[in-house]
């Protein structure tokens, strides 16, 4: 982001650690005096923990910020900003970056699942909510991308480049649901065949 922010003189940057909830507000809360006018809110950052539960390394303390991180943050952060993108007249998005494992979990990395499929339906909720004003509810669903989330793990994954263009292209589309790569597979296995995708994502090969 510094570098982004070195290269483009327009671009500014503010940093918080979103898994904690007094970080996030005090962020809202800067970001909403500095600038009155907001018309995209991307909500990007998540982490994923992959030791199950009967794990010896499975950690008790990570199941409160990894939630908070990847759902609270997110419902928060689209009602805190809300004021700074209503507007009768600009056209606003909430983007939602979501994942293949909201739609059928994988073993590991429960609570991921878990907040990803949260992310679905809370975006679906509060884009009933949100349709008679100018802001719509996307959602990116990623199939497994080459990021440092991935690093060490799977194979035939997306660039993030390739990624971050169709992501943009579902901005520019105004697509309420963005399938990215095998995602567009797996809803097709979902609707012909819901056992065998659920199989094939348990021990995903699709999508983390
Ligand atoms: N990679 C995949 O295969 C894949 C598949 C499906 C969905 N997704 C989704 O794509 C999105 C991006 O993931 P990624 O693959 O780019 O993962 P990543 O490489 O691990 O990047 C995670 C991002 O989240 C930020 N972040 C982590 N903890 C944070 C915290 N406590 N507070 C604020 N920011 C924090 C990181 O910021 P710093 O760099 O500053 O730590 C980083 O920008 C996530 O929503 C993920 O669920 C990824």
């Amino acid at each position: 982001m510094e570098t982004l922010q070195k290269e483009f003189e327009n671009i500014k940057t503010y940093g918080a650690d979103l898994s904690k909830p007094q970080e996030y507000e005090a962020l809202a809360d800067q970001i909403v005096k500095a600038h009155n006018q907001i018309d995209v809110l991307i909500n990007n950052a998540a982490i994923q923990n992959t030791p199950t539960y009967i794990d010896d390394d499975f950690s008790y303390d990570t199941i409160i910020p990894e939630i908070h991180l990847n759902f609270t943050a997110v419902c928060a952060l689209s009602y805190l900003l809300l004021p700074a993108m209503l507007d009768d007249v600009r056209e606003c998005a909430i983007l939602n970056i979501n994942s293949g494992l909201a739609l059928a979990p994988k073993k590991g990395s429960a609570i991921y699942c878990g907040t990803k499929g949260g992310m679905d339906v809370f975006s679906r909720s509060l884009g009933y909510q949100l349709e008679q004003t100018n802001i719509r509810v996307l959602q990116a669903f990623l199939p497994l991308v080459d990021t440092p989330m991935t690093h060490g793990r799977g194979t035939g994954k997306l660039t993030a480049q390739r990624a971050a263009q169709d992501i943009v292209l579902g901005i520019e589309q105004g697509k309420r649901i963005n399938n990215i790569g095998k995602v567009k597979l797996l809803r097709v296995l979902l609707a012909l065949t819901p056992r065998l995708a659920r199989n094939v994502m348990k021990s995903c090969s699709i999508s983390r």
